[in-house]
């Protein structure tokens, strides 16, 4: 048996082969990409209380584990955006096919309406990540770049200064929002936790974290665009 053969036929490439084994990985690389928006938010809103807070908790994630955790992090999280995507558009392009071939009948039409505004929300927020990771991380404006280095909450304040810009975040995370509200129920459905009992507060719980998400994330640029927060 060759070496290609043999890895074809191993567990985790079986399981990666089928539908189901698919979708639990798009579920649980879910988990963890909610888990770090959650975080991620909950540090972002550090920023209400103050340069110190902020500038600290930055630092903190800078240097935590001498300065391996950030990238451990990192890693982890790629992995897990990077699994997700792949196998949700492998699992897009497979059920529009199989639905090509087998029904040609209207009532297929909201599955497929409701799954490709989950591709296009997805695509953006993937184009939105990039864009943010030049735009905070790498730092890629020489402007943003010499006040990050010093003082990532008056970057922040720099940063969402600039009205295209904050168009841009604002946009990206609604379509978040809407990704989230389907996105979190699904994940319960694909673990099996769904009934029909819990089926309403799943949906609850669903559309309440995407709101959560939403209008903390929207506060930031909204706060220093329409109020003038730092300034
Ligand atoms: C108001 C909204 C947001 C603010 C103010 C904000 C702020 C920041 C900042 C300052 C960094 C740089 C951290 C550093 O390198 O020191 C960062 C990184 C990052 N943010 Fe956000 N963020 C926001 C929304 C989001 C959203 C909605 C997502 C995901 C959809 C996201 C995903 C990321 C990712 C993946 C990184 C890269 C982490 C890294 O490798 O350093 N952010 N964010």
């Amino acid at each position: 048996m060759s070496a290609l053969s043999c890895c074809i036929h191993s567990a985790p490439c079986r399981f990666w082969n089928s539908s189901i084994g698919k979708k639990i990985i798009v579920a649980l690389t879910g988990i963890v990409l909610v888990g770090f928006l959650a975080g991620h938010l909950i540090g972002n809103l550090l920023i209400f209380q103050g340069e110190h807070a902020f500038n600290d908790y930055a630092h903190f994630l800078q240097t935590m584990l001498h300065g391996y955790g950030v990238w451990i992090a990192r890693i982890f999280l790629l992995t897990s955006l990077v699994l997700h995507v792949t196998a949700t558009i492998q699992l897009t392009i497979a059920n529009r096919a199989a639905r090509n071939i087998e029904y040609q009948r209207p009532a297929t039409v909201t599955a497929s309406a409701s799954s490709r505004m989950m591709i296009w929300s997805g695509s953006t927020i993937l184009a939105f990540i990039v864009f943010h990771i030049f735009h905070y991380t790498v730092r890629v404006s020489p402007e943003l770049a010499e006040i990050g280095a010093e003082n990532p909450h008056a970057m922040v304040i720099a940063g969402f200064s600039n009205i295209l810009v904050s168009l841009f975040y604002l946009i990206a995370m609604t379509l978040l929002c809407s990704h989230l509200s389907h996105g979190v129920g699904s994940i319960f459905q694909t673990l099996g936790l769904r009934s029909h009992k819990t089926a309403l507060p799943i949906d609850l719980f669903s559309r309440a974290f995407a709101l959560f998400i939403w209008l903390g994330f929207i506060s930031i640029p909204i706060a220093i665009m329409v109020f003038g927060f730092g300034k």
